[in-house]
């Protein structure tokens, strides 16, 4: 019998990435006496469970283009996990190897799982320079990008380091697929978007493919309040894994991928916040996410409740689930 052909039967994971669907979580606003809406783009529903699927698609495939990714290639990236995970399932799928590299102390669901893909996981304390980078400029990440370059990358033949803190794929493949997800599903009736920072990446290709559609979208960031950033006194403090602090820090620690053009406002989040958004939304709405996805509601619930946001539709991106934080006290 011959096989009927269909689209509907894909050969490869990277076309299961994007096209997430919307949820209102009208328990949520009901609970809370929202007179806005409040609308999640459910990105944990992408292949490797996060937002990062898409850019690991995007760095990959423009890597391939570029020529400088050919079987026998390394990957290298650094990440504190979600873009790692994305890049380690779509480097199994596609047959290369990858070696990530991953700050110390973030959730050991991250490191199991990209090792379960096949890749290589390397803490940052395996490289002294990186450490060391760290804790003398407390936490820059653009000084760590540069040291992993001259100490790592630029060492070894036959690698690519992707760095998705300065890839331009990264924002380019919001403003091709997240934004205008965004804006079909809505019909074009979106008034604010909120996103959590943290290579930049989401809120600013999404951000500006909206307001390229219509100017008038608030573009509202998210960042951890000061209470929420380890510190070299504090380095226990419980942070917002994947977000980072992009204002009055420097220009020269923001990372590249960080549009502030496209960024209206900025909120500030505790974790302990985000918590019990992320706590509250499952029970609610029966949505299980992570600490950013948390952060991003309770910041939107701050918008909802501006009288002058009566009515509004906002849209929140949930970057990832919350099964990725079962061995932290989030749940
Ligand atoms: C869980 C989580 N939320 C939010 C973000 C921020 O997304 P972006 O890097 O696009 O700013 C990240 C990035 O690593 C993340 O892992």
């Amino acid at each position: 019998m011959s096989k009927v052909v269909t689209n509907q039967i894909k050969k490869s994971i990277s076309e299961l990435v994007g096209r997430t669907p919307l949820l209102e979580i009208v328990n949520y606003e009901k609970e809370n006496q929202l007179d806005a809406e409040i609308i999640g783009k459910l990105e944990y529903l992408n292949p490797a469970n996060s937002v990062k699927d898409r850019i690991a698609k995007a760095m990959l495939e423009e890597a391939e283009n570029r020529g400088v990714l050919k079987k026998g290639t390394t990957i290298l990236e650094t990440t504190s996990g979600n873009t790692g995970i994305g890049l380690a399932a779509m480097a199994a799928s596609k047959g290369y190897k990858l070696r990530v590299y991953m700050q110390d102390g973030v959730s050991e669901e991250r490191t199991k799982v990209i090792k379960a893909y096949g890749a290589e996981v390397i803490p940052f304390s395996n490289v002294p320079e990186l450490v060391q980078t760290l804790e003398e400029t407390d936490g820059d990440f653009v000084a760590v990008i540069n040291v992993f370059k001259k100490s790592v990358a630029e060492k070894e033949e036959n690698v690519v380091f992707l760095n998705q803190l300065e890839n331009e794929a990264n924002p380019q493949i919001h403003f091709e697929t997240t934004g205008p997800e965004i804006w079909e599903d809505t019909a074009g009736q979106v008034d604010i978007l909120v996103a959590a920072v943290g290579t930049g990446g989401t809120i600013s290709g999404t951000g500006a493919y909206l307001k390229s559609k219509n100017p008038n979208v608030l573009v509202v960031g998210v960042e951890p309040g000061m209470a929420s950033i380890a510190t070299l006194e504090n380095p226990d403090i419980t942070e917002i894994t994947g977000v980072h602090r992009f204002s009055d820090i420097g220009d020269e620690r923001v990372p590249a991928n960080v549009n502030s053009n496209v960024i209206d406002e900025i909120i500030e989040v505790e974790t302990s916040e985000a918590y019990n958004a992320a706590r509250a939304v499952a029970k609610s709405d029966g949505i299980l996410v992570g600490i950013s996805s948390g952060a991003a509601i309770w910041a939107a619930t701050q918008l909802a409740k501006r009288p002058e946001n009566r009515g509004k539709r906002i849209v929140t991106i949930l970057p990832d689930t919350g099964l990725r934080y079962l061995s932290t006290d989030l749940f």
